[in-house]
């Protein structure tokens, strides 16, 4: 492969125990039928149909789907609104006072939210937002603290047929702005704060400054979760109060019947450009995948568990596992607001024992985390509640995989390893937990319906070694596009293996027809389960003055997966140090978010290129972390590298 992320598949390799599901856990599971694959291979398109139908639809669709590759619609004549799936539903169905939401406030505040309220509430602020001028077809940014109202907010959106998008809290203000700008969007959803480590963050400043360079914001609705934070710029006229508009509002408001295709939402991720892309999901499609998924992936069962996704809203993972998925079901959920480890570092234990947790989902770089801190910290609180445990975001290494199983699933639950991506919208490799024998590492098999394979250079399918990972057959929750941009969208995803879906990732299979995702084999990085471009985080060194040019890789980092590091070549009359490179890193946090702070600057005289000029990002890589380099002799001057080498080697003995 081109740019093979090997050091990930030799850790993989090493651990050869096998795990079948449980008896006990197998006998009661929502899916036991092994035919269940076949079935759903044999017609795909009746498959997903059967789920789509246990939705609640105003308008029973025409035509399943239509596929003119690359672009598929599903469900078309079809009409439905996303809300009335997550509230209404359970409501008009006697569940109404089942609670939707156990909620923890990193302060330690707390809050029970059952079906009913949530529907109340996601009402006023439908109508708050119609009072704000929001209607079908507008977009709405929403850029907000893990709160009950981010949820709420979602929901109002979608009943109203706005188009959302939410905004990790934790994007600076550019990246903020570039999104608004990017969509036009006509109003700001923030909050006067936000409470991480125990410090309250200033949102609103961060969106003030944001909104100052989108004209296309006419209001920014802000919510108060601070308590007592000073604002930099409270009071503009822009700005209204949610408790002076929300509260007084009407707790019905009707839903807006969407046609299936219609936009649901957007939502950013990195691509191997400088400009994050604006992923967009449908109606239709998308609720029946992360309906169907959560099902059979989760193994959901509304009248007894608790489901608990550590993620934040902000990415994919909030919202087909926190929003829609588990709250189409109808299940329980916990939402909790701050940092794993604050106050202490058996924060995540303490809530688990607390609400009876039994479904808990998280991502690797969590584990490793939870592992580095010490057994002590799960070991001194009872979970024996749960009962499945998921991991999502990044390759996980078999070491974090069987500590997860036995800290923290006591030996007995399943773990189900889902591979999926902002794009796919909803779990696409994954065992189902009543069925598929698991393997450390392995995310194992496509969710029934789903077709993958893994290919080679030349788009041969490899039936048993490495290669590219493609999806061959559209699926209801796909992307439908990349917002404002449909050439990128086919450029992207549709050229490197036409006809067939590439996702960006390397994979293997092993003899038993498993997969085993290896990671990211373009421009992308993966850190802490959050996908970077190396070409943004360069764009961001390039801006400060002192840079000249710059080059960032993903080096393996123990507890992040991956970190970024930067090779940095000085402007004349800037010198190196310890300094600088502080001030180069504090930059990139300033204009991207802080989840992009490269972990180290190196700083070099010149990069290796190519003859045609291209960074060979792969030496730069072996470099970081200390590999003997391997092929060079592309490289247009060779010395370069033993510089290079030579001050990589410098740094760490200073460092250790
Ligand atoms: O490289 C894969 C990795 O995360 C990427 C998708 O990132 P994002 O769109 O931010 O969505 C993350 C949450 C769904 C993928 O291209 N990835 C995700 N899950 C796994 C994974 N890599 C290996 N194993 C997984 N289970």
């Amino acid at each position: 492969m081109a740019d093979d992320p090997s050091p990930t598949l030799d850790t993989l390799l090493q651990e050869g125990r096998s795990f079948p599901p449980p008896p006990d856990f197998a006998a009661r599971a929502n899916c036991r039928d092994p035919e269940v694959y076949a079935r759903a291979e044999a017609d795909p398109e009746a498959w997903w149909a059967s789920w789509a139908e246990k939705l609640q639809w105003d308008r029973p669709w025409d035509t399943i789907c239509k596929w003119t590759p690359p672009r598929a619609r599903w469900f078309l004549g079809g009409r439905l609104n996303a809300s009335v799936q997550c509230l209404d539903r359970h409501v008009e169905a006697g569940h109404g006072t089942r609670t939707a939401f156990l909620w923890e406030g990193e302060p330690g505040d707390t809050r029970r939210l059952s079906y009913e309220e949530m529907l109340r509430e996601t009402c006023r602020i439908a109508n708050a937002l119609k009072e704000l001028g929001i209607g079908r077809g507008d977009r709405v940014t929403l850029y907000m603290p893990m709160v009950p109202e981010l949820a709420m907010t979602v929901l109002a959106c979608a009943r109203i047929g706005a188009i959302f998008s939410v905004v990790f809290a934790g994007f600076s203000a550019a990246s903020l702005r570039d999104r608004i700008q990017d969509q036009e969007a006509r109003l700001l959803v923030t909050a006067d704060g936000c409470w991480r480590r125990g410090r309250v963050l200033d949102l609103k400043a961060v969106a003030d400054e944001a909104v100052a360079e989108c004209p296309s914001v006419e209001k920014v609705l802000v919510l108060r979760r601070g308590q007592g934070v000073e604002t930099a710029s409270a009071g503009s006229a822009r700005d209204v109060a949610w408790e002076e508009i929300v509260p007084r509002q009407a707790p019905e408001c009707p839903p807006e019947s969407m046609e299936a295709e219609d936009p649901l939402f957007i939502l950013y991720t990195s691509g191997t450009t400088g400009k994050p892309k604006g992923i967009w999901h449908c109606t239709g499609g998308y609720m029946t995948g992360v309906y169907a998924t959560s099902q059979l992936v989760f193994d959901l069962k509304p009248e007894e568990d608790v489901f608990w996704c550590t993620a934040d809203i902000g990415w994919i993972t909030g919202h087909s596992y926190i929003v829609f998925g588990p709250m189409a079901n109808g299940v329980t959920q916990v939402m909790y607001e701050g940092a794993p480890n604050h106050p202490g570092p058996d924060r995540f234990w303490e809530i688990v024992e607390k609400y009876g947790v039994t479904v808990f989902y998280t991502a690797p770089t969590a584990i490793r985390a939870f592992m580095k801190w010490g057994d002590e910290h799960p070991a001194g609180h009872d979970l024996s509640s749960l009962r499945l445990l998921g991991t999502v975001g990044e390759p996980i290494n078999p070491e974090a995989w069987i500590w997860y199983h036995q800290h923290i699933g006591g030996g007995r639950c399943p773990i189900v390893d889902t591979w999926w991506q902002t794009e796919t919208g909803g779990i696409m490799i994954t065992p189902l937990p009543g069925l598929t024998e698991t393997v450390p590492g392995s995310a194992t098999l496509p969710f029934p319906g789903v077709g993958a394979a893994v290919v080679d250079e030349a788009g041969k399918e490899v039936e048993t070694g490495g290669g590219y990972l493609v999806l061959t057959r559209p699926w209801p929750h796909m992307l439908r596009g990349i917002w404002g941009d449909p050439e990128r969208y086919e450029a992207t995803y549709w050229k490197r293996f036409p006809g067939r879906y590439f996702p960006g990732d390397g994979a293997r299979r092993d003899e038993r027809g498993r997969f085993w995702i290896l990671g990211r084999v373009d421009d992308v990085m993966n850190v802490s389960g959050h996908r970077l471009s190396t070409m943004e985080i360069e764009s961001a060194l390039v801006d400060h003055p002192a840079v000249a040019e710059a080059a960032v890789i993903g080096v393996h980092h123990e507890l992040k997966g991956q970190a970024p590091v930067g090779f940095v070549i000085l402007r004349q009359g800037f010198e190196p140090g310890e300094e600088l490179a502080q001030e180069l890193i504090q930059h990139v946090g300033r204009l991207i978010g802080g989840l992009a702070r490269p972990e180290r600057i190196l700083f070099t005289p010149e990069l290796p290129k190519t003859r045609s000029g291209k960074i060979m990002r792969r030496l730069l890589r072996d470099i970081a972390e200390g590999r003997v380099l391997g092929d060079v002799t592309t490289l247009a001057d060779p010395g370069v590298l033993d510089q290079l080498a030579r001050m990589a080697r410098e740094r760490e003995s200073e460092e250790a």
